[in-house]
C-alpha cells in the first residue's frame, strides 16, 4: 500500500478547528487505504523556544488530540518526531542539497522572521522547510495530508526528492503529492474572516481550540463577524464570514454546503450561528472525554508512542542508508 504521512507542532496546549479540519479529519479517513505514518514534530516546535515542561506536556497533549480523533495505532504508526534521530541526520544531508536562495523565498519563513526580527529568527526557523521534508522523504511518502497553507513546503519537498533522483540516481527519493481537500484547506478567524484561523491569531476570540470550554465555543460562534446582509448564501468572495460558518457546518456533519444553505433560506444570521454552535458542542464534548482519558493514563500513551518510534525508525534506517550509499558516505563496519 502507498503510503502517507504527515505531522503537527506541539506548539498550543490544543489543536484548533482549522488543524482538525483541514488536515486531522484527512488523516483519519485515509489510514484505511494507505500505509500512514503520524508524528506529532517537537523538532519543529522547538523553532519558537518554548518552555521546557509546556513542550513536553503538549506533545503529550497533541499526541492524545491524534488519538481522539480516530488515529489508530493497531493501523497506523504514530510517534513523535525526536524519538526517531533519523529525521535529523536526513535534514542534514538535505540543507547541503538547498539553496540559500530557494529556502528564502518560503513564505512561512518570509512572515515569521519579520514578526521576530532580525536577532529573534532563528538558523531553525530558516532550515524548518528542509526538516519537513526530512519527513516526508524519509517514509518514501507518496501522499502528504495537509491544509493549503503547507502548499509551498510540499513544492519545495518535491524539488528536493527530485533533485536527489537526478544528482544520486533514480529510486534515491519518492516525489511526494499533496492532499488538500479544497472544501476545508483553509479553515478561516471568526473575528477576521480573510485570514487563515491560526495559533498566532490577533485575538483568541477568533480561534475554536478543540480543547476550549464548550460554553466558550458557543460564544465565539455567536459573535463571528459576518456581513451586513441578511441572506444565506455560499459566497466565500462576498460573504467570507457566513462561508466560512458553512464549511465548518458541513464538514462537521458530512452534509452539503448546498443543503445547508437550503435549509436556511429565510432564516438569519443568529440561526445559523446557534445551530452551528450546537454542532461544534456536540462534536466537542465526546472528543474532549477521549483526549482527557487518554491523558489520564500517560504511561499507556508512552508505550504507543514507543512503539510507534520503533516501527517508524525501521522505515526510516532503510531510506537513510541508501541514501548515505548514493552520497559515498563510508559504510560503517
Ligand atoms: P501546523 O502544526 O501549523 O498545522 C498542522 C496542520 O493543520 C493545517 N492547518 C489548517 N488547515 C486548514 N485551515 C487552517 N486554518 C489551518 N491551520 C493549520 C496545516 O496545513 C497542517 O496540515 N509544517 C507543518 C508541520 C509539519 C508537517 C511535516 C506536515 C512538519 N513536518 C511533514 C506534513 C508533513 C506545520 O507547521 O503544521
Amino acid at each position: 500500500r502507498p503510503r502517507i504521512f504527515s505531522g503537527m507542532q506541539p506548539t498550543s496546549d490544543s489543536l484548533h478547528l482549522g488543524n482538525y479540519l483541514g488536515a486531522l479529519t484527512q488523516w483519519v479517513a485515509l489510514q484505511d487505504s494507505y500505509d500512514a505514518v503520524y508524528c506529532v514534530v517537537d523538532l519543529h516546535a522547538l523553532t519558537v523556544a518554548p518552555d521546557p515542561a509546556v513542550l513536553r506536556e503538549r506533545t503529550r497533549r497533541t499526541a492524545a488530540q491524534y488519538l481522539a480523533a480516530g488515529v489508530d495505532p493497531a493501523r497506523s504508526i504514530l510517534f513523535v518526531q525526536s524519538h526517531v534521530a533519523e529525521h535529523a541526520e536526513l535534514a542534514w544531508l538535505l540543507s547541503c542539497q538547498t539553496g540559500f536562495g530557494e529556502a528564502s523565498r518560503m513564505t512561512q519563513f518570509k512572515d515569521k522572521s519579520t514578526r521576530f526580527g532580525q536577532e529573534g529568527t532563528t538558523v531553525g526557523l530558516f532550515t524548518y522547510p528542509v526538516l519537513m521534508a526530512a519527513d516526508i522523504l524519509l517514509y518514501d511518502t507518496a501522499l502528504v495530508p495537509v491544509g493549503e497553507d503547507q502548499r509551498q513546503h510540499l513544492e519545495l519537498t518535491r524539488d528536493l526528492a527530485q533533485r536527489l533522483n537526478t544528482r544520486f540516481g533514480k529510486g534515491t527519493a519518492v516525489v511526494p503529492d499533496p492532499h488538500i481537500v479544497k472544501a476545508t484547506a483553509k479553515i478561516y478567524d471568526l473575528q477576521d474572516p480573510t485570514a487563515k484561523m491560526s495559533k498566532s491569531a490577533a485575538s483568541p476570540n477568533g480561534i475554536i481550540e478543540l480543547l476550549d470550554d464548550p460554553k466558550v465555543v458557543a460564544k465565539r460562534i455567536r459573535s463571528a463577524v459576518t456581513d451586513a446582509e441578511r441572506e444565506i448564501r455560499y459566497d466565500p468572495e462576498a460573504k467570507p464570514g457566513i462561508a466560512n460558518l458553512l464549511t465548518i457546518f458541513a464538514a462537521l456533519t458530512g452534509r452539503d454546503v448546498l443543503a445547508i444553505e437550503a435549509d436556511y433560506q429565510g432564516k438569519g444570521y443568529g440561526d445559523l450561528k446557534k445551530d452551528l454552535a450546537d454542532v461544534v458542542v456536540e462534536f466537542l464534548t465526546p472528543f474532549q472525554e477521549r483526549v482527557h482519558t487518554y491523558l489520564a493514563d500517560p504511561a499507556a500513551l508512552d508505550d504507543v508512542l514507543a512503539d510507534g518510534a520503533e516501527r517508524a525508525r525501521g522505515i526510516a534506517r532503510g531510506m537513510l542508508d541508501r541514501v548515505h550509499d548514493r552520497m559515498g558516505l563510508l559504510p560503517q563496519r
